[in-house]
């Protein structure tokens, strides 16, 4: 492991816990995975409803940017600052989905740019990534939620066109979905990411791997062990991706 690889580690307080001596994902049992494992035991959908995505189906990106920064579909507009669209490559490989701004975020309109975006960019960094090279990040919700709360389901399907629409605009090749509310949307499900974690789904065709929220992280600190393990599962999906179209 580089000195760089160790520093960031243990910046994001991992050191030597991050050096798994027995990981319970490893290649030899990825392989032997199913290429799309079904959810375990699925649940009809609960709490995210479906919305009506036709409105925004065909918008490019500067279209779809002005909906976004426009758009009162829910009560999260009125408290905000401003939408926090997404940010990165728009062609990239990995998009990362969390669940909605927080207070710096809604400030500058950035995602991840608060303590949990600090942590985001270190996990990003472990597995070689950077934001904004072969990269994109954005929310399940555009708008802050207020105090931070979790957004609601009405919140959650008003804004996934948005969303729904920044995936087939991008085609990524694999998508981490970051906490429950992310992974719920995404999968149209009642999802427990302790339950999901280790697993690829599927979203219009995309790999999607589920893992804890940084802000999660921040206040558990013993489950970033889980994460990288989550991560290196992703890496390894994006490799077999990747290996699978150029044999
Ligand atoms: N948490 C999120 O889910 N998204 C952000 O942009 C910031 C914090």
């Amino acid at each position: 492991m580089s000195a760089r690889r160790d520093s960031i580690l243990r910046e994001m307080g991992l050191g030597p816990l991050w050096r798994l001596r027995a990981p319970s994902v490893t290649p030899a049992a990825v392989e032997e995975l199913p290429v799309i494992a079904p959810l375990p035991d699925p649940v009809p959908p609960a709490d995210v409803q479906p919305a009506p995505a036709g409105d925004v189906a065909g918008l490019g990106w500067e279209a779809l940017t002005e909906r976004i920064v426009a758009c009162r579909a829910c009560a999260l507009c009125e408290q905000r600052r401003q939408a926090v669209p997404g940010v990165g490559d728009r062609q990239a490989d990995w998009l990362f989905v969390g669940e909605g701004p927080g207070a710096e975020e809604d400030a500058r309109g950035e995602p991840f740019v608060g303590k949990a975006g600090k942590l985001l960019d270190a996990m990003l960094a472990a597995i070689g990534l950077q934001r904004g090279e072969g990269v994109y990040i954005a929310n399940t919700v555009k708008c802050r939620p207020p105090a931070n709360r979790t957004p609601e389901a009405d919140e959650l399907a008003a804004c996934f066109p948005f969303l729904a629409r920044q995936i087939a605009l991008i085609q990524p090749r694999l998508i981490v979905a970051l906490g429950r509310p992310a992974a719920q949307s995404l999968l149209n499900t009642d999802v427990r990411i302790a339950a999901a974690r280790g697993r690829c789904f599927d979203y219009a065709g995309i790999p999607v791997v589920v893992t804890y929220h940084p802000a999660y992280l921040l206040r558990n600190p013993a489950d970033k062990a889980k994460a990288w393990e989550d991560l290196c599962f992703a890496r390894r999906r994006m490799r077999q991706s990747i290996d699978g179209e150029t044999r």
